[in-house]
This record gives structure tokens, sequence and C-alpha cells, in this order.
């Protein structure tokens, strides 16, 4: 029996981005500014993985020997975005307090009257295992489409082992049923739940002796996480978490610094986080800690610009020699949205980064912030094949200036055209 081998030609490209010259896990500092490319390219896939690309002129293959041939004439092609932070597992949605944080209320203080978390708590505890899939499923079709190829997803609206361990399930089932790559991240620690009311204590000692143990035997978490912030998790509830964690050999990623200077990047820094993520309250002090460290500093544009925050200091952490990651954050609450192109737009004008640092900090950075920029990140022989074909554009720029348009014109995962 012969084996029918999916092989797939993109010609012409008239650029070729974020190819790796040298095999990297991620890129720091002043070298975020570049982004290798090839003009008048070829590509080449056969199954799910990139087997060559390279200069037209020295394409030694005829087309005939290929199933799927496109012709990518005055189009760019970039490998998929590595979105290393969402919530997309979520019921219904909150447009309504987000009219309230118009009027003005802040996100602690709808917090305080049991909106923010605790409201998508209280409807996810309502709604069925089927229905949460089909709703995180149809957000993942959405963003597939906008270009992401690989998502981490978090639980963290569920805040009882039954329900953490429900939506779990979820994303479990979204990695087995959807083409991207899905890593999923534990995050009972998101908000105490009404029941604990007064009682942190409990629910964290509740987190460690029954939740993590119990998803650990499951094997439904790739990672930990915890809101480490001022009004949610202290920093000797964020260490006790991560120290449980680590018994299962799970590795933190830490949402830190978003409201205060919380401590959350030190804490996550100790236990070798792979990522601390907002950051919008970094300071010299954050900045060393991290200058030392394996973890990826991560930024979320949209959460910043939804709720108004001050914005993170990316330019300052990328001047200081740290790379950067952006994610988009997807969850109802502070990002109802999971466009990775938009997220690169909000990095520009709000924090100041170039095109090429935000399409580092949206693809190999990304994958590095979710493990797995060993396989994903960049177009390099032996990755997955992840990438998109854009419209007809001027140049790189163009992409994220253009912002809230639609560039993309095909998207191809694991080697295969997905049909819109
Ligand atoms: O990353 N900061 C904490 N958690 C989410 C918000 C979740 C929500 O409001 O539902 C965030 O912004
Ligand atoms: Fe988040």
């Amino acid at each position: 029996m012969t084996d029918k081998k999916n092989t797939l030609l993109i010609k012409n490209i008239k650029e070729l981005f974020q190819i790796e010259k040298a095999s990297k896990l991620k890129v720091c500092g002043l070298e975020m500014a570049e982004v290798p490319s090839l003009k008048e390219a070829f590509l080449i896939s056969e199954n799910d993985i990139i087997i060559d690309f390279g200069l037209m002129s020295e394409l030694n293959k005829s087309e005939s020997e290929f199933q799927t041939v496109i012709n990518a004439q005055g189009k760019f092609v970039m490998p998929s975005f590595c979105d290393s932070h969402t919530h997309l597992v979520y019921a219904g949605s909150r447009e309504i307090e987000y009219v309230d944080k118009i009027k003005g209320l802040s996100y602690e203080e709808i917090a305080k009257r049991g909106g923010g978390i605790l409201n998508s708590a209280k409807l996810l505890r309502n709604t069925s295992e089927e229905e949460l899939f089909s709703q995180a499923k149809s957000r993942i079709d959405e963003i597939i489409l906008q270009g992401t190829g690989a998502v981490e997803i978090k639980s963290g609206y569920g805040l009882s082992t039954e329900s953490e361990i429900k939506m779990l399930r979820v994303i479990k089932k979204l990695k087995e049923e959807t083409p991207l790559i899905v890593k999923s991240t534990f995050l009972g620690a998101h908000a105490v739940p009404l029941e604990f009311k007064g009682n942190q204590n409990a629910y964290v000692d509740l987190i460690i002796n029954e939740m993590i143990p119990e998803i650990a035997s499951q094997n439904l978490a790739d990672f930990v996480d915890v809101f480490c912030d001022k009004g949610f998790f202290t920093v000797e509830n964020t260490e006790r978490i991560l120290i449980a964690a680590a018994k299962f050999g799970i590795r933190p990623k830490i949402h830190a610094n978003e409201l205060d200077f919380s401590g959350g990047v030190q804490i996550g820094v100790k236990y070798n986080a792979l990522s601390v993520d907002h950051l919008e309250f970094v300071g010299d002090e954050e900045i060393s800690h991290l200058l030392n460290s394996e973890t990826m500093p991560t930024i979320l544009p949209g959460a910043a610009f939804f709720l108004n925050l001050p914005y993170a200091p990316a330019r300052k952490m990328i001047s200081a020699g740290l790379p950067v990651a952006i994610a988009s954050d997807f969850n109802p609450g502070s990002s109802p949205s999971g466009n990775m192109k938009l997220m690169m737009s909000f990095a520009m004008v709000n924090h100041r980064i170039t095109a090429q640092e935000a399409l580092n900090a949206t693809t190999i950075n990304g994958a590095y912030a979710m493990g797995i920029s060993n396989i994903a990140g960049s177009i390099a022989k032996g990755k997955k094949a992840n990438f998109f074909i854009t419209k007809k554009i001027p140049t790189l720029e163009y992409f994220p200036y253009s912002y809230g348009n639609e560039l993309i014109e095909k998207v191809i995962l694991n080697g295969k055209i997905i049909e819109n």
C-alpha cells in the first residue's frame, strides 16, 4: 500500500516573512526589530510539515509533482500567529458590564459587585459541556480565519473542582477536534468564588489539595496560572499554588502586574514561569528580574485598550534587551476579541512598537510563551505547516497599519487550506 502524501507548493510569494535562519526559540531586545525574509520565494509542505522554502529562482521541482499549487503573486506569506494567552472557553457574553465601565466603574469595582469573572462563573456553571464546546468552537473558527494557528486557553470561569474540570475537558476536546495547536492552562485562582467569600485561604487550599491533584491525574493541564494582583490573589497564595503544581511538573504562566506592582513578576520568575502576562505595572526592578530568567514577558494590548489601563512599557523592556510576546487575552470581560492582527495594530499605536517587533511578538515569541517554539512561530524546515497568505499589500508595515481591515486571504493549517 502506498502512502498518499498531501503536498503543497506556494509559488511566486512576493515576500516570505519570518524564515528561520538559525534555530532559535525566541527573539530578544534589538533583534526584535528584524524579521528575516525572502523576496520572490516559494514554500513547500508535505502533509502537516514545512519541508522546504527558498527563492523562486532556485526552485528545482516541477509543479506537476504537487497535489496543490497556489500562486501567491503580489502577496505575502507569514507563519500563523501563536496566541499564548486566551480565555476563549466561556459562556455567553458581558457587554452590559462594558457599558458600566464606560459609565465609570473600574474593573475592580465591577468585580466587587459580583460582576466580572464571577458573572462568567455563574453563567458557565449553568451551561452544559456540549454548549460550552459549541460556543468555544465558533470562537476558534473565527480566530483561525484571522490567522491564528496556535492558541493557549485557560480555565478559570468554573471556580469549583467540577466546573474547572468541565472547562478543561472542553479545552481537551478542542485540542482533539480543531486543526490548530492548543495548549491548556489551569487557572482555578482567577477569582475567589462566592461560596468562599471572605475565606480566600480556604479556596487556595481547595485548589492545592483537590483541584491540582485531580487535574494532574487526568492530565488536563499543560500549565498553571494565578491572577496575582491587587484585589485578587496575593504573592503568598501564588507561591503556595506554584509549589503544589510543581510537584506534578506543571510549569506556571502568571497573570501579573495588571492592576498594580503586585510582585507577580518576581514570583513568576522565582518559579521559572514560562511567561508573565499583562505587565501594565512594570518598573526597573521587574525588568531586572526578567533579564535573568527564561520567562517571556507578554503584553496584552487588547485588554489594556479595552479597560483603558496604562500601557505596559514594551519599548523600555525591549531596549533593556528583553523579548516581548503579544497575546490577545480573548475573554468576555477585558478583551472580547482574539484578532491578533488587531493586537499588532494596538501594540504599535499604544505601545510604540514597530511592525517587525509586533510580528516577532505574535509569532516566535508567542510560540515560546506556550512552549511550542520548536514546532511553530516561524517558517522553518520541520516545523508545522501553519501559515497564511495575505491579500496583495505593499509592505509589511501596511498589514497592522490597515487596522480593522481583513487582509488575510488564505489560511493553511497542517498543510491544508482552510475553507471558510
Ligand atoms: O486576563 N485579568 C484577569 N483575567 C482576565 C479577565 C477575565 C474577565 O474579566 O473575564 C484578563 O484580563
Ligand atoms: Fe487573561
